[in-house]
């Protein structure tokens, strides 16, 4: 296993690759979640790079930029057990030199949901994405569908900028209880940890109701509402049932639909969602 940290260094690596390449982009802090990422990378490409790298621009200035948890050590003992060739891992210098200016906006689509609370955060996750897809040049990218309203952008800004690259979706990785697994989950206290299980009880509500034939979505959004304010550690940002491409709100569920949410539990911020109707 190859570690870079400039990407001359990256570069003239991925220039001595013959097949194809997959490259799955994380910020470290590793977990199975990125673990499954890496093996689907694995079982399908010649060559796997993963990228190590907490980017800034995403942050804003209130959020966790300064505490996101890191452990390089661990990360790469990880990914040398995964069997991954280049793990690239520059320094902030390294991405965004003196003068960086340039940032690509994918529309409406980043400003709903997770781009209503964090203005700017796709800003940062898309321009940080296609210079890595420029740097690594990958034949196939790995993305959770934890964030799905990320995958969106990403899937967005492809198709919008005829990126040569095939966005693939990874289905959410859960600890035994529910709880989708995050790299924020590490700073949840143990009566927190017990608290977070209402985002999986909601969005099992959702599920069950479903099921149960269940398609006016306000009454989706209303009941989930009251199973998470019930809950006294949890504060509720926002719950979406929305069209899984436009991100728009829906009145009724008719077709594939994207339940989503974000809830502080004390001081963290976790989100999670499922699709009906795939
Ligand atoms: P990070 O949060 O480290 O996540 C890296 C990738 O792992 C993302 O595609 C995310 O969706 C996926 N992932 C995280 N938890 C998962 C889980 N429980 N199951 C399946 N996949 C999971 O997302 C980012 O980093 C950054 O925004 C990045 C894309 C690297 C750009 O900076």
């Amino acid at each position: 296993m190859q570690i870079l940290t400039t990407i001359a260094e990256l570069r003239a690596a991925r220039h001595d690759v013959a097949g194809s390449v997959g490259l799955v982009p994380t910020m470290g802090a590793l977990h199975e979640g990125h673990l499954a990422l890496v093996r689907q990378a694995r079982a399908a490409n010649d060559c796997v790079c993963v990228s190590i790298f907490v980017n800034p621009t995403q942050f804003s200035a209130n959020e966790d930029l300064s505490t996101y948890p890191r452990d390089t050590k661990r990360d790469l003992k990880l990914l040398e057990s995964e069997d991954v060739d280049l793990v690239f891992m520059p320094a902030d210098e390294e991405m965004y030199p003196d003068g960086f200016a340039t940032g690509v906006q994918v529309g409406p689509i980043a400003e709903r949901l997770e781009g209503a609370t964090r203005p700017g955060h796709f800003l940062g996750v898309a321009t940080v994405v296609l210079k890595l897809f420029n740097i690594v040049q990958p034949t196939r990218a790995y993305f959770g569908r934890k964030d799905a309203q990320q995958l969106v952008v990403i899937q967005r800004m492809a198709r919008d900028l005829d990126l040569d690259v095939e966005i693939v979706p990874v289905d959410t990785v859960r600890e035994a209880d529910g709880l989708a697994m995050s790299s924020r989950n590490a700073y949840l206290q143990p009566d927190e940890r017990e608290a977070a299980l209402v985002l999986w009880n909601a969005l099992s509500l959702a599920r069950e109701m479903w099921g149960k034939g269940a398609r006016d979505a306000e009454a989706f959004r209303a009941r989930m509402r009251e199973l998470i304010e019930a809950e006294e550690l949890a504060r509720l940002d926002y719950v979406s049932v929305a069209d899984p491409w436009t991100l728009e709100e829906v009145e009724r569920i008719q077709g594939p639909t994207l339940v989503s949410m974000a809830v502080r539990i004390g001081k963290t911020r976790l989100i999670d969602n499922v699709t009906l109707g795939e």
